[in-house]
C-alpha cells in the first residue's frame, strides 16, 4: 500500500450528520467528523491516551472526544482537554494524533495519507470525469462495495483489456480474444491505451441492450486508462453505432486483502431511469465474475519480483501499472506490511500526516514502517508496447 496519495474514503453523502465515522484505509483506523462550521475532519482512530477509538466517541464543538477518558481533539489532532487533570491542565505536546487533508470530489470523500503533500499526484480535475457535470449528454449510475481481494491484484485485473473474453461475455467477444498492441500513453502519473476490439456477438447481450445491438456494427474503440491518485481508473468504450459508456473507479485498500470499489458509470444511450437497474445489475454481475477469478489468484498479494509470473506483451497497461507502483516503492512510499502484521499485537503503527511530516518528534504512535528499495526491483519488467 502506498503513501502520500489520495484515497475515496467514501460516498460523500455517507458523512451525512456529525459522525464521527470510523473508516479503515492502508490498514489505518481513521476517524471522520465534522468541526462546528460543518468542514469534514479527519484523523486516527486511535486515542493517544491509551488507545481507545475515536470513532465510538462524541463530537464536541470542533473537537472529536474519546469515549474512555474524555480527552478531545481538535481538527488538527491536537488535544485540547484532559478532563481527569482538571482545567488548568497542562497539555503534554504528545498528546496529538494524525490529521489528514479532506476534499470532495466527484460526490466521493477524498483523504490524503501521507506526510509530504508535495510527493502527491495531482488530485483529479474536471477533465478526469467531464462526464459528471454534463447531465444532458449522460445518465449516471454509481455504487460502491468492498471485496475480498488485495488492492493491486483487483486493479490490474480492472485494467487488463485480454480478460473479458474469457470472464466477461457481455463485453468481451468470445470469437476474437486478440488484443490490439498500441503505444502506452504515459505520462509521471498515469498511463492509457486506445484499443480497437472486437466487440461481443448480439447473442451474448441481453435485455435492454440487446434490442439496440446489430452484429454488423464494427469495431469498439475502447480507451483504458489508470491514475496513481486513488489506485483510479476510466474506461470509455465507444461502439461504431454511437452508444458510448464512461466508467471512473477507484480503489481504496482497506488492508492488503481487502480493498473497497467506488465506480461511476455514464451512459449515452437507454437514458431514462428505468434502464437504471438493468445497468445497475451489468456492474454488478462484472463484480461476481472478476471477484470469482481474481479471488483464485496466488500469490493473493501481487509478486514483487518480474520473474514470479509471466507478463507479455498483451498485458502492457498492468506492466505499466507494476512499472508505476515499483517508482513509488523506490521512493520509499510502500508499506513494509509484513512488519506491521507482525509487530502490531502490541504496538500501534498509524499514518504519518503532513504535521508529523513538519514536525516528526513528539507523537506518541510509531509511523508505519516503509519497504526499503532492493533488488527485486532491478528485474527487467514485460516489454509495454509495441514501438
Ligand atoms: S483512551 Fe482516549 S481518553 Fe483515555
Ligand atoms: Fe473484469
Amino acid at each position: 500500500m502506498i503513501l502520500n496519495n489520495w484515497y475515496v474514503a467514501g460516498e460523500a453523502a455517507s458523512f451525512a450528520g456529525t459522525g464521527p465515522f470510523g473508516v479503515k484505509m492502508l490498514g489505518a483506523d481513521l476517524v471522520l467528523f465534522r468541526d462546528s462550521a460543518g468542514e469534514l475532519r479527519c484523523l486516527s482512530d486511535v486515542c493517544c491516551h491509551r488507545g481507545a477509538a475515536l470513532a465510538v466517541g462524541k463530537v464536541k464543538g470542533d473537537c472529536v472526544a474519546c469515549p474512555y477518558h474524555g480527552w478531545e481533539f481538535n481538527a488538527e489532532g491536537v488535544c485540547t482537554k484532559i478532563p481527569a487533570l482538571g482545567a488548568d491542565a497542562k497539555i503534554p505536546k504528545r498528546a496529538r494524533v494524525d490529521a489528514y487533508p479532506v476534499r470532495e470530489k466527484f460526490g466521493w470523500t477524498w483523504v490524503f495519507l501521507g506526510d509530504d503533500m508535495s510527493q502527491a499526484p495531482p488530485f483529479p480535475g474536471e477533465d478526469v470525469y467531464p462526464e459528471y457535470d454534463d447531465p444532458d449528454t449522460w445518465r449516471i449510475i454509481r455504487t460502491s462495495f468492498e471485496i475480498p481481494v488485495n488492492w493491486e491484484r483487483t486493479e490490474e485485473n480492472s485494467i487488463d483489456g485480454a480478460h473479458p473474453s474469457f470472464v466477461h461475455k457481455a463485453f468481451g467477444s468470445r470469437r476474437d480474444p486478440t488484443v490490439n498492441i498500441v503505444p502506452v500513453v504515459t505520462d509521471e502519473w498515469s498511463a492509457s491505451t486506445t484499443r480497437k476490439r472486437t466487440p461481443p456477438d448480439r447473442a451474448d447481450k441481453t435485455g435492454a441492450m440487446k434490442e439496440i445491438t446489430s452484429d454488423n456494427r464494427g469495431m469498439n474503440v475502447a480507451t483504458t486508462k489508470f491514475f496513481v491518485c486513488g489506485i483510479m481508473n476510466r474506461t470509455d468504450i465507444k461502439r461504431a453505432d454511437g452508444v458510448h459508456q464512461v466508467q471512473l473507479a477507484t480503489r481504496t485498500p482497506i488492508d492488503e486483502y481487502n480493498t473497497r470499489v467506488f465506480i461511476m458509470q455514464a451512459r449515452n444511450y437507454l437514458k431514462e431511469p428505468e434502464h437504471d437497474a438493468e445497468r445497475m445489475a451489468g456492474i454488478m454481475q462484472a463484480r461476481e465474475e472478476d471477484v470469482g477469478i481474481v479471488k483464485t489468484v496466488r500469490p493473493h498479494l501481487a509478486p514483487r519480483r518480474a520473474s514470479h509470473d509471466l507478463l507479455t506483451e498483451a498485458d502492457q497497461l498492468e506492466t505499466a501499472f507494476r512499472r508505476k507502483m515499483r517508482e513509488l516503492t523506490a521512493k520509499g512510499l510502500r508499506i513494509d506490511s509484513d512488519t506491521v502484521e507482525r509487530e502490531s499485537k502490541r504496538q500501534v503503527f498509524v499514518i504519518p500526516s503532513p504535521t508529523r511530516g513538519a514536525d516528526p518528534k513528539n507523537w506518541v504512535h510509531k509511523p508505519v514502517p516503509r519497504l526499503a528499495q532492493d533488488s527485486e526491483a532491478a528485474e527487467p519488467l514485460a516489454p509495454e508496447a509495441a514501438e
